[in-house]
């Protein structure tokens, strides 16, 4: 910082890329809410959910602004604490319930299956474009009711308003006039899908039972005001929440298996057996070692002391740009026991992969099974196995979405 402040910023950014875990621990030890002059990166994780818990001091004002222009209006992850928030959300919760998670994990693992199948005979698969974003944007299809126009348009506008909103740290134009377009199409989309199923159910047809027609269906009582165009916002809000995070984290966690032999076996062996709950922890565990959400950006909006009343108190002004670092966190000694170590008996609230408090994830229910389905569909295969590079490197847009991510398949590393 004393001698180049500009090139010490880009190297914090490339650490917390690259290097994050060496990074994170000596920044928990020495400097557990580091302050830079552009940011402020929270490690601990006691301070990572306490940012998380407070949405009225740490707001989404980071990132807001840019969804809302790609969906036209407001959207639960672009506000907080607003009435809106606690209507839609709850909505939202109602159209996703946990008991649909055993029909999503079967859709997903029959997707998967196929696209395996279709894979194998030439001994390779590259798992992000025929497998992991492949399954996503069919389980919106089939799910949410959602397929757009053809697969390869929703991703299209998924990848857009994501960049956007996540990715795009320069404030790069073209990206965001990109991902408005993106959620332009997107909207008018569903206004014409909206149009046709209520054309259908008018017409007495029998409509497809997914997330869309249950929407459609709902009554809510009077002077609720959710009319159509927000029953789309929160429509659009369905892939974008998934399309990339859910390949992402696909990725992550069959590479964070595959890297480990002894896991790797074992996994494979849970992965064979019809109760999946044993083979879950490892995909959860492996997660832990590259969780696809390292960080996630808040704005402070008014003075706040955080961790009041333990030596690590700091005064975070107004005005801060805050980095929670849920990926530090889940390494953190004070909580997680031998973090360093993959084991299989964390509890569930140690994982902080969806988010934690007021923004916690819509869609961690689904989610968390389609996830899990695609990777022990995955490991079920013969011969499974990382490529040597430059085949078998992850390609990542952005440095954050993978792209392209070819693994061998076939019996004894031998290609059919
Ligand atoms: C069915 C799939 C999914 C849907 C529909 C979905 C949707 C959403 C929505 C709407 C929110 C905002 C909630 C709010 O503001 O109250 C959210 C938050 C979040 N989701 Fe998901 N999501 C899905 C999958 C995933 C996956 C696979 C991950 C990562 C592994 C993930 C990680 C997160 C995180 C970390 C947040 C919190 C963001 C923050 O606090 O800034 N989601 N999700």
């Amino acid at each position: 910082m004393a001698r180049d402040p500009m090139s010490a910023l880009t190297l914090v950014r490339e650490w917390m890329r690259t290097d994050w875990r060496a990074f994170f621990a000596e920044l928990r030890q020495h400097r557990p809410v580091f302050v830079t002059p552009a940011f402020t990166v929270v490690t601990r994780f006691a301070d990572v959910t306490e940012v998380l818990s407070h949405e009225e001091v740490f707001t989404v004002r980071a990132f807001g602004p840019r969804l809302e222009a790609a969906l036209g209006g407001p959207f639960m992850l672009s506000r907080d604490a607003t009435p809106m928030n606690w209507r839609e959300k709850g909505l939202m919760q109602v159209m996703l319930p946990p008991q649909d998670a055993a029909d999503v994990r079967g859709l997903a693992g029959r997707i998967a299956d196929e696209a395996l199948d279709a894979a194998a005979p030439r001994g390779r698969i590259e798992a992000v474009g025929e497998l992991f974003r492949h399954v996503a944007l069919r389980v919106c299809g089939e799910y949410f009711g959602f397929p757009g126009p053809d697969p390869a348009t929703l991703s299209r506008w998924t990848r857009a308003v994501i960049t956007d909103g996540f990715a795009n740290f320069q404030g790069d134009l073209e990206i965001q006039a990109e991902s408005v377009r993106a959620g332009g199409e997107m909207l008018r989309y569903l206004r014409g899908l909206l149009a046709e199923r209520r054309a259908a159910l008018e017409a007495g047809r029998v409509p497809p039972d997914d997330v869309f027609t249950r929407l459609i269906r709902t009554t809510l009582p009077a002077g609720v005001d959710v009319g159509d165009e927000r029953m789309l916002i929160n429509m659009a809000g369905l892939p974008l929440g998934f399309v990339e995070s859910g390949p992402g984290a696909m990725t992550e966690a069959v590479e964070q298996i595959m890297l480990r032999p002894r896991v790797r076996a074992e996994a494979a062996d849970a992965a064979a057996e019809p109760d999946p709950a044993r083979f879950d922890r490892y995909v959860w565990e492996a997660l832990r070692f590259n969780p696809f959400f390292k960080l996630l950006p808040r704005v402070c909006e008014r003075d706040h002391v955080l961790a009041a009343g333990t030596p690590r108190r700091t005064v975070i002004p107004a005005g801060t740009f805050v980095l929670a670092a849920p990926a530090s966190a889940m390494f953190d000694p004070d909580v997680v026991e031998e973090p360093d170590e993959f084991r299989l008996d964390r509890p569930g609230h140690h994982r902080l992969y969806f988010g934690h408090g007021h923004h916690a994830c819509l869609g961690v229910h689904p989610a968390r099974v389609v996830i899990c389905e695609v990777v022990r569909r995955l490991l079920r295969r013969p011969g499974v196995r990382l490529l040597p590079a430059p085949e078998g490197t992850i390609v990542r847009a952005h440095g954050v979405f993978p792209d392209r991510f070819v693994l061998g398949l076939g019996r004894d590393g031998e290609e059919a």
